[in-house]
């Protein structure tokens, strides 16, 4: 009886470990579906599965889906284990669409045979297509996440926070590096696909640490963007979207760094050439906005101080900055040194405003961890940066697109005081008290003044100022045009 019991244990413990086995090895996604470069009518789904496989998505205009949609070269369907890519195209603007990804195993494939495996099939999400001329939209901009489990958390959370936005911009640095290309879906399309990536597109962008690692050659598979390149252009309504490609901080010839394996100062030449032709474009020239992406900000305390670790932030300014300058850029969305900070429109070297963000993620430090969110309608532009431990915004730029002049809400004070610049003064609305001090563009003061709830003019002459806000310990400068 005992050695019978005996038996049944043993044969109970080889059908544990062979279902263990089988498990590991089933055919599976590895992944969710993650939407990336929305364009006008298209999207670019990506997933991954764990073996050699074809792929299809199928989707329609109700959950009951109907059309499947392939990827294929050259007259021949993709096949391939890893990541699965594909574009789906002529979507009506602002449809929304059901969608499932599909692969099927492909187990042997010779001149005169194939046999194949199972076929997986996703649970069916849903997406909106980009819509026509968009009069209003709004989108989210992270950087340096530098990522680990906690702060895709966090990602994720802000995202679906925010339901109004229709697009997230990842602006480098998402990651350390890419060692292998399980990375990419393992840090970046995983978490991000569960918490929003199934539903809301998002366009990436290089950092400095998306160039290091055995991986990092690869990671133009799992990018989609409108050229094939790191660097290029989008417009969602009458926003033209611009961006760059910043390339590493230290010089290329740094072995220590990049091993004779750098050639980034002639990458940068080459996108400074392509950007003159984008801003010689009828395209943006006609943009009613220009918002520009770059990882690495065109101004900044550290440029010009010679060190080696900014060659690559002087270089990124003093290439793209000069082709940028003066072409009507509205605002310039970068991160890299980890310290938030906005630049007002008025500054001897920026013809535009500038936010960096902060990060990265790191839970004794919620306050540097920032994100940015862009609202756009008609008649104005909102950028507010926020950090992670409140709802209001740390402080908020504005542009008043109807009137040409600008209007802010002020850190802090968000919805408490606003400034617009009329003909001959400018006018100050808050509903608390605040110090109020009007420099001209040479930095000279020119006008100090306590201001209490109500409107306040004051008279000036026409030009262009920075007005500087004192107001419960906090001090924000916006720039008014008069
Ligand atoms: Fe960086």
């Amino acid at each position: 009886m005992k050695s019978q019991h005996i038996k049944l244990s043993v044969i109970i413990f080889f059908l544990l470990i062979f279902r263990i086995v089988n498990a590991q090895t089933d055919f599976a996604f590895t992944c969710t579906p993650f939407l990336q470069n929305m364009q006008d009518g298209e999207v670019t789904v990506f997933w991954e599965v764990n073996r050699n496989a074809t792929s299809w998505v199928e989707m329609g205009q109700t959950s009951q889906l109907g059309t499947n949609v392939i990827s294929s070269k050259a007259g021949m369907i993709d096949i391939g284990s890893g990541i699965q890519k594909i574009k789906l195209k002529n979507l009506q603007p602002g449809q929304k669409y059901f969608y499932r990804v599909c692969s099927k195993e492909v187990t042997s494939l010779t001149g005169y045979s194939a046999s194949f495996g199972n076929t997986i099939k996703s649970n069916i999400y849903s997406f909106n297509a980009k819509p026509q001329s968009p009069n209003s939209f709004a989108f989210l901009v992270f950087n340096d996440l530098h990522v680990n489990t906690e702060n895709s958390g966090f990602v994720s959370s802000v995202v679906n926070k925010n339901k109004d936005i229709n697009f997230v911009v990842f602006n480098g640095d998402i990651v350390n590096d890419y060692n292998n290309e399980s990375d990419f879906c393992k840090l970046i399309f995983s978490p991000f696909s569960k918490g929003f990536g199934t539903e809301k597109p998002s366009y990436m962008l290089r950092g400095n640490h998306e160039t290091r690692g055995a991986a990092a050659r690869s990671y133009y598979k799992y990018v989609a963007t409108p050229t094939g390149n790191f660097y290029y252009t989008f417009k969602w309504g009458n926003v033209f979207f611009v961006a760059l490609d910043c390339g590493e901080d230290k010089p290329d010839n740094l072995y220590s760094s990049y091993f004779d394996l750098a050639d980034y100062d002639n990458y940068r030449t080459e996108q400074a050439e392509w950007l003159k032709e984008v801003v010689q474009s009828n395209e943006y020239k006609n943009a009613k906005v220009r918002i520009v992406f770059n990882h690495m900000p065109m101004v900044n305390e550290t440029i010009n101080t010679g060190s080696y670790e900014d060659h690559g932030l002087n270089d990124n300014s003093s290439k793209f900055l000069s082709v940028l300058n003066n072409t009507g850029v509205n605002l310039v969305l970068s991160g890299h040194t980890h310290q938030y900070k906005v630049y007002p429109k008025v500054n001897s070297s920026l013809s535009c405003a500038q936010i960096v963000g902060g990060a990265p993620f790191n839970a004794s430090k919620l306050q540097s961890t920032t994100y940015t969110k862009v609202q756009i309608t008609d008649t104005l532009i909102t950028a507010k940066l926020f950090n992670l431990l409140s709802d209001s915004p740390i402080e908020t730029i504005a542009w008043d697109l109807k009137n040409s002049t600008d209007i802010n809400n002020i850190s802090g004070l968000d919805n408490q005081l606003s400034i617009r610049g009329n003909n001959d003064s400018i006018e100050i609305n808050s509903k608390t008290s605040a110090k109020i001090r009007v420099f001209n563009t040479d930095g000279k003061l020119v006008v100090e003044n306590q201001v209490y709830a109500g409107i306040t003019k004051l008279p000036m002459s026409k030009g262009a100022y920075l007005v500087q806000i004192e107001s419960n310990n906090k001090v924000s400068t916006v720039k008014v045009v008069l």
